[in-house]
């Protein structure tokens, strides 16, 4: 097994170019291997369909603003490079393991609706990644999730500690990309989202303890923790190509709704069993209350609400229970009102899209929304 994956590895040509610089920090050449073994296994053997498949339909979308998202690649990767080893091993190992890169698309179709996509929209594009990936590494501390696009995660490589200022490491490195470029206005658009992803986090745990979550709070969460960097990925897009307030304005709250459609989405995700690259069926282990428990939760009568309530509170981490708590969610159609509730955001977000002019940087735009609700990681 440990020899065949070194087989593949030399094939993909990854050998060379990632496994031996990470070799000075590890006292078994094993803990490497592993999460490359995923990779080359979501690739090569198991996955290989469905990631073809869902890149296909991305691939559509992303078509019209390859070149940009080929300079992306490049900008992204420059505005992270370090002098300290350590952390460009880190910052390769993340660039090897992109993810869906759907919030620099936000980016460049907003853009593109209003204009030509220029240096500006290059540094918004790049400013918004790396603080998704940021936000990303901390969370899974917090989460302590051991897994991420299919790889492990940084804290499940390299410990907490240096996930930590990892993610703190990538915060500056974005701030001064954008400041080397004067973009204060990316800076205060993407500063307030920042600051609404932290208070969104928080609150989540403030919940996660008092377990006092009601629907107008988990809204007011994705709102913060989600939505925000998606709003901020369309209104600092838009803001590169149109001067007029109103309009990144109406082009942010187009994200804000299709961020809160993207994290209902994502949460539906930990009731499956697909592969999606990360934990699934951890929220409740997490007390972490999402729309379709907290729909069949309110809709439940006083001693199912304590049935329920009891196996949050004492029982999270007896695989049993949770199940079949899970079930009851699945049988009380907690699931169809979360999709539900999923569709009615996404409406919302094509009304706003519709007041535009037809163009098409907006029909890529529609067809990005549809990704987003139809994604299957
Ligand atoms: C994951 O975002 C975090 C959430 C807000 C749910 P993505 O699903 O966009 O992550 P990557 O970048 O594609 O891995
Ligand atoms: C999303 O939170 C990440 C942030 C918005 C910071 P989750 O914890 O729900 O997302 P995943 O499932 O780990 O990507
Ligand atoms: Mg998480
Ligand atoms: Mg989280």
């Amino acid at each position: 097994m440990y020899k065949e994956s070194v087989k593949v590895l030399r094939k993909i040509d990854w050998y060379e170019k990632f496994l031996s610089p990470l070799k000075k920090y590890f006292d078994n050449t094993k803990e490497i291997i592993m999460p490359i073994l995923f990779k080359t296994r979501n690739l090569h053997i198991f996955g290989v369909h469905k990631i073809a498949s869902m890149s296909l339909s991305l691939k559509e979308i992303k078509q019209p603003v390859e070149a940009d998202l080929k300079q992306f690649d490049q900008h992204f990767r420059n505005a992270m490079k370090s002098n300290v080893a350590l952390l460009d091993t880190i910052t390769y190992y993340i660039v090897h393991s992109k993810g869906k890169q759907i919030r620099p698309l936000f980016v460049f179709l907003s853009a593109k609706l209003f204009g030509d996509i220029n240096e500006a929209s290059q540094d918004a594009a790049a400013f918004i990644e790396i603080l998704h990936t940021a936000t990303l590494v901390h969370d899974d501390v917090v989460d302590e999730a051991n897994k991420r696009r299919g790889f492990f995660s940084i804290n499940a490589l390299w410990k907490n500690k240096v996930a930590v200022l990892v993610g703190d490491f990538l915060f500056a490195k974005g701030f001064l990309m954008a400041l080397e470029n004067d973009q204060f206005q990316l800076i205060k658009i993407v500063s307030n989202a920042i600051k609404e992803m932290s208070e969104g986090e928080v609150l989540q745990i403030e919940k996660a303890r008092k377990l006092d979550i009601n629907e107008e709070i988990y809204y007011d969460i994705i709102r913060q923790k989600t939505a925000s960097l998606i709003a901020a990925a369309c209104a600092a897009g838009a803001s590169t190509t149109t001067k007029d307030p109103e309009t990144i304005e109406k082009m942010r709250l187009f994200g804000e709704y299709i961020g809160i459609a993207f994290q209902i989405k994502d949460d539906l995700f930990d009731y499956g069993e697909s592969d999606i690259g990360k934990p699934t069926g951890i929220d409740i282990k997490e007390k972490k209350m999402t729309l379709p428990l907290i729909h069949v939760l309110h809709k439940a009568d006083r001693s199912k609400k304590r049935w329920i309530m009891n196996i949050i509170k004492k029982y999270n981490n007896d695989k049993k229970k949770v199940r079949e708590l899970v079930s009851y969610v699945k049988e009380n159609g907690g699931l169809s009102y979360a999709q539900d509730a999923l569709n009615d955001y996404r409406e919302r977000a094509l009304e706003i899209l519709m007041t535009l002019n037809p163009s098409p940087a907006r029909d890529s735009i529609e067809k990005l929304v549809a990704f987003v609700i139809s994604r299957n990681k």
